[in-house]
């Protein structure tokens, strides 16, 4: 699943896993709580974890669903008969000039009066809205409920491969690039079958680690003031089946409910704390960077106040848009494993 999502930890999963199984045992359970694309979430769940997964937005628990939790045909049973079928009815929908065409197309008219908001083709933002009605459909019965999360997740992969971005959801390119113009199109997403017991949960990451003791935490907060829920705002709509009311000129709704402590800087050391003093396991791994709100040295000083401290380094290259193309950069990437003075699970 290519996805480009502000800290997505796909490019480094192996070296993460590989740090973490070094101390955790085969088998052992691990709460990824702010889980984003779930891409470490099925990389622990493949190394033979139990894992649980959470984040406190919406469509991030849809992509926890789609990599952790099994589904079969007999879940489709109200939406086609199958998975394939589903798939085909979605893309086959008829095109609704509504929401999302309206407010997110560059044929729309956005309600408080902004110029068309180019996040889409018109026609790709009719099918949105033609298979967000299909969905809202489905999802009136309780039997349906896995099957419409799973098609909606399939949903958002699409989406993002036609939006008109250039990397988050913030606002929208001038110019519609190659890939936005091409036509909307969903994909069946592989199963996974795992042979551990897995869970999603939908939460705070500090009201997620109160209710959920275990062997370990892997902890993967933002590090930079964006706020996933502003940057996301198109991915929570979707998720939400909703219909928001959007704001500015860029169209987002509102992101305040969701917002994060760990994005601010006179916070995000605070957040920290308070996260991994409540947590209930015997080991807590941090994915970090020098990009961060809270520098190395605090970090290393707050997790030795709990614990033994070890930290693994390394780095990443990283791109970034200027006005002449692509710039190459580099980030160093932390991993900092802390084995926690006091815990009750045995
Ligand atoms: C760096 S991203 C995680 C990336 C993920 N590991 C991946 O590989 O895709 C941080 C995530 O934390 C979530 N988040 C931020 N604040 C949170 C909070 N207080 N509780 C739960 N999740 C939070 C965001 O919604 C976002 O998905």
């Amino acid at each position: 699943m290519s996805y480009r999502y502000l800290g997505n930890k796909s490019r480094i999963s192996d070296w993460i896993v590989q740090n973490i199984s070094s101390r955790l045992a085969e088998g052992s359970s691990i709460v990824d709580p702010m889980c984003g694309t779930g891409a470490m979430s099925e990389a622990l769940a493949t190394k033979g974890y139990s894992v649980t997964a959470g984040d406190i937005l919406s469509f991030p628990v849809l992509h926890a669903k789609a990599r952790l939790l099994p589904l079969t045909d007999s879940h489709f049973e109200g939406v086609g008969g199958s998975y394939e079928h589903a798939i085909r009815a979605l893309n086959d929908v008829e095109p609704i000039k509504g929401f999302f065409w309206e407010e997110y197309s560059a044929d729309g008219s956005p309600r408080n009066g902004s110029k068309p908001r180019k996040y889409f083709t018109g026609e790709n933002a009719a099918k949105i809205d033609g298979i967000r009605k299909q969905l809202l459909t489905w999802k009136e019965h309780e039997r349906n409920m896995a099957a419409v999360d799973r098609l909606t997740h399939d949903l958002l992969l699409a989406v993002n491969k036609v939006a008109n971005i250039s990397g988050t959801y913030g606002y929208y390119c001038a110019k519609f690039g190659k890939n936005s113009l091409s036509p909307l199109n969903l994909n069946a997403s592989r199963t996974n079958s795992f042979g551990t017991k897995m869970n999603v949960v939908q939460g705070d990451v500090l009201t997620v680690s109160k209710a959920n003791p275990a062997d370990a935490y892997y902890l993967d907060p933002p590090y930079t003031k964006r706020q996933y829920g502003g940057n996301y705002h198109i991915l929570e709509t979707i998720a939400l089946h909703d219909f928001p009311e959007p704001a500015g000129e860029g169209g987002l709704r509102d992101w305040k409910p969701t917002a994060s402590d760990f994005c601010y800087k006179r916070k995000a050391k605070l957040a920290f704390e308070n996260v991994i003093k409540n947590i209930d396991a015997k080991y807590v791994f941090v994915s970090y960077s020098d990009d961060g709100q809270v520098s190395k040295e605090e970090l290393i000083e707050l997790l030795s106040s709990m614990g033994e401290v070890a930290l693994h380094e390394r780095s990443l290259e990283r791109y970034s848009s200027n006005p002449n193309g692509i710039k190459k950069s580099h980030v160093t990437e932390y991993l900092f494993e802390l084995k926690k003075r006091e815990f009750n699970i045995a």
